[in-house]
């Protein structure tokens, strides 16, 4: 397996990889089994061997299992990874149902999670969403109080308005935007992407395979059972027209001797220098496929037919993603 690139952090931040392992699916989040925590951390193990330092993770993921897994992983590699936390959601049984941004919750919530990780600084600390209960000011007030405690390194921001990144970076500088990207979904090269390039904010850009549209996996009618049926993306008609592009890549992916899910990544991260992919990956099988997507490159025709084939609107209906 080759080595992967780094790429700046912000502005004047720390060098990560230019690839990132998003943890999520090693932990239940919305009730579904916890998969198999040995080989998580495998995975993690593999993965940072393999350089890839940015682990992302949230205090809600599996209520604070995916921290503990992480915690256990890194015992005595801390310095190798890089550690993205996010905070702010409420679950009760498996159930998103609500965001608890005021600074008395995010004060009590960093120690929750320095403890379960069992670390003693966050590098990279962010709101998962913001809304209207809380001043933006206060919210990122309170994480720069967490910085000057030496309990934060960076603030990072997730799933904002480009006005919302203007202002939150006015008041702190905003290291790193968490936020859904995907050939599938384009809508942020409106306005929040040139927010984040023109203000040097790195993009952390997840759901690359857009819940495994882009994968090429998928056949339509999708099984009753299959959780994407709760997405418009998925049902009936959409789902036809939307695997009718995907054929696209398939054939390109077929050209190139790569899979269509590697594509994906590699369009991701040829969208800019400070973009990272940032992919879930549960098992040690999922690391060289796309490690090795990241040494893709596309001719300019290429680029062309994926960028036509997938403008933004070409797919129809959303996930839970709707901007
Ligand atoms: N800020 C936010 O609002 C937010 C929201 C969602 C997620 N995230 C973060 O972003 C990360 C990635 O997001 P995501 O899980 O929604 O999207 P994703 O990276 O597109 O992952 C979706 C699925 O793709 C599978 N996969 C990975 N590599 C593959 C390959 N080469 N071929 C086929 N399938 C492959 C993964 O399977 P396996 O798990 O089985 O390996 C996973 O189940 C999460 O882990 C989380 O850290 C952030």
């Amino acid at each position: 397996m080759s080595e992967i690139t780094k790429i700046q952090l912000g502005q004047n931040g720390p060098m990560v990889s230019k690839l990132g392992l998003g943890c999520m699916r090693m932990s239940s989040v919305w009730g579904e089994l916890t998969p198999d925590e040995t080989e998580s951390i495998a995975t993690i193990h593999q993965a940072l061997d393999s350089g890839i330092n940015f682990l992302n993770t949230g205090d809600f993921y599996g209520a604070g299992h995916n921290e503990m897994l992480i915690g256990k992983a890194i015992k005595g590699r801390r310095d190798e990874a890089f550690i993205s936390v996010k905070f702010g959601a409420i679950f009760h049984n498996g159930q998103w149902i609500g965001l608890d941004l005021r600074p008395v919750a995010i004060k009590n919530f960093v120690n929750y999670s320095l403890t379960r990780l069992g670390i003693e600084t966050i590098d990279l600390y962010q709101p998962c969403r913001m809304d209207d209960s809380v001043p933006i000011e206060d919210i990122i007030g309170t994480i720069a109080g967490l910085v000057e405690e030496g309990k934060v390194r960076h603030i990072g921001v997730s799933e904002i308005t480009a006005e919302q990144l203007r202002k939150a970076n006015s008041i702190y500088p905003i290291s790193a935007l968490e936020i859904g990207y995907s050939l599938a979904d384009r809508q942020i090269e409106n306005d929040l992407l040139p927010a984040a390039k023109e203000l040097g904010i790195s993009v952390v850009a997840f759901a690359n395979t857009a819940e495994g549209l882009l994968t090429g996996d998928l056949q339509a009618p999708l099984p009753v059972d299959n959780y994407r049926n709760h997405f418009s993306r998925f049902q009936d008609d959409n789902l036809v027209h939307n695997l009718e592009k995907i054929e696209v890549l398939k054939q390109m992916a077929s050209n190139k001797g790569f899979t269509p899910t590697q594509l994906a990544i590699a369009w991701v991260k040829e969208q800019g220098n400070n973009i990272m992919p940032l992919v879930s990956m549960s098992r040690r099988a999922r690391l060289p496929e796309n490690i090795a997507a990241m040494e893709i490159v596309f001719t300019p025709e290429e680029m062309n037919v994926l960028n036509t084939t997938f403008a933004i609107g070409a797919i129809k209906g959303g996930t839970y993603l709707q901007r």
